[in-house]
């Protein structure tokens, strides 16, 4: 049995679980997993079957499950995974409606989840789950509580990368070393596996922001977590496609500067206040535009700079600050771009109202614009967090053929109990 090999003193927390399991393997088919393996997927419905079929290979022997986290893709991967859990009660998924990111997505995994031991990996069939036992055995001799799989290990490596993929992994690699000053190969790694106990050290802290979750959970537990690391190669992609765009760049940096005065100021509202930086900067442009270079009059001119540089702020918002709830589609997009044009207008009213009362009492000219600034971009954020960007849009799944399913009933389960098929001691 697993828990045998666990070294008592140094894994207690983990053996207690195991014995707990042990008891009730006595009836057969309710064997509690030791290892949950959670799995974040966007658009992987023609990958998630070899995964589960690897992972059933490479974990003979061992009670594991695994986790699907599915951010409601439209290809149709949750129908697949329905599929597979009913036939194989190792297989779950939780869908997520209105909500993206790969982080938070395998945040919810874990917690969705209670045997001791957790591993991360991609559904793509880009991590070698070959290494999951040998991870497993790392955190088995209890001197570490996380296992990292390294690209970077004299003997791992990232097969056909194109140079400049290869280049923002390494610039973001060494970013990461400078704040979290460890000697980690690779703390972008998508693929490891941690203890229970280690992950709830860090689980009330995290920022949850983007993609980077492994360094995340490093920044964030307290004390600083026993990490080993093991090479491996990334593999390619074979079907599908990344979802890690540019702006998951953004999103690394966001993560940095989170954990660094995310306590002072929230990361979000950093983001609105510097998208609407940018506006400035667009309004004064159109306006210089349209009433320096083709001479429409200025009150004209600075209208349509405001109606432009809202417009504006509203995509780049929509695009960023907002990227895991982002409004899609033409009439969510018209309602957002109207009650975000509505609350900016009320915005704008009392920043110079401000601004006005201030100058009038005698405080200085800078001092009383800030001041018009300041609430004014506090307003906008709170409103439109609340007007704009909380009524997530709910489009419908595809409805599957097997109607039958989705009325509650079960279609067919085989006369064998499928259990009896999947356990293994
Ligand atoms: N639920 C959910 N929500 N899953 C997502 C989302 C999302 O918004 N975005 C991506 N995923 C899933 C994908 O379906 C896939 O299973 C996994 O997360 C990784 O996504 P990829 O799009 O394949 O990422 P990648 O291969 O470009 O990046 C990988 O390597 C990076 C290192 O360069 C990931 O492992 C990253 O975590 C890693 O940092
Ligand atoms: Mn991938």
């Amino acid at each position: 049995m697993f828990s045998a090999v666990f070294e008592p003193d140094a894994v207690k927390k983990i053996e207690m679980t195991l014995v707990l399991e042990d008891k009730r393997s006595g009836d057969a088919g309710a064997r509690a997993p030791v290892l949950s393996i959670v799995v974040p997927t966007f658009n992987e419905r023609d990958n998630v079957r070899e995964l589960v079929r690897r992972l059933d290979r490479c974990l003979d022997g061992f009670a594991w499950e695994v986790m699907f986290v599915d951010d409601d893709s439209p290809d149709g991967t949750l129908d697949v995974l329905h599929e597979l859990s009913r036939t194989d009660p190792r297989v779950r998924s939780l869908q997520r409606i209105g909500r993206r990111g790969l982080a938070s997505a395998v945040v919810e995994g874990i917690l969705a989840t209670s045997s001791p031991v957790v591993a991360v990996m991609d559904c793509d069939l880009q991590h070698d789950e070959a290494l999951l036992p040998d991870m497993l055995e790392e955190l088995r001799g209890g001197e570490c509580e996380l296992v990292v799989a390294s690209r970077y290990m004299a003997a791992g490596g990232v097969g056909d990368w194109a140079k400049s993929r290869l280049f923002f992994s390494r610039v973001a690699t060494t970013l990461a070393d400078m704040i979290l000053r460890s000697q980690l190969t690779d703390p972008m790694s998508g693929f490891f596996m941690i203890r229970r106990d280690a992950f709830d050290r860090a689980v009330r802290q995290l920022s949850n922001q983007g993609y980077k979750i492994l360094l995340d959970i490093l920044l964030s537990a307290q004390p600083r977590l026993r990490v080993r690391e093991i090479p491996y190669t990334f593999r390619q992609r074979l079907r599908g496609e990344s979802k890690l765009d540019s702006i998951a760049v953004l999103d690394y940096l966001a993560l940095l500067i989170d954990k660094v005065i995310g306590h002072i100021v929230p990361l979000r509202f950093m983001m609105f206040a510097c998208v609407g930086g940018v506006g400035l900067i667009v309004h004064m442009t159109a306006l210089a535009t349209l009433n320096r270079g083709i001479g429409i009059s200025f009150v004209v001119a600075d209208s349509c700079a405001a109606v432009i540089a809202m417009t504006f702020n509203f995509f780049l918002n929509n695009l960023l600050t907002y990227r895991d709830m982002r409004l899609r589609g033409f009439w969510p997009i018209l309602r957002g771009l109207l009650s975000f044009s509505a609350v900016c207008a009320i915005g704008a009213a009392a920043n110079v109202g401000i601004a006005v009362v201030l100058f009038q009492r005698d405080h200085a000219w800078w001092l009383a614009g800030a001041a018009g600034i300041f609430v004014s971009a506090i307003w906008n954020y709170t409103a439109t967090s609340i007007f704009t960007w909380r009524n997530v849009t709910k489009a419908p799944r595809p409805i599957p053929d097997d109607q039958g399913v989705y009325a509650g009933f079960p279609t067919v389960i085989s006369a064998a109990s499928p259990s009896a098929e999947v356990t293994r001691t």
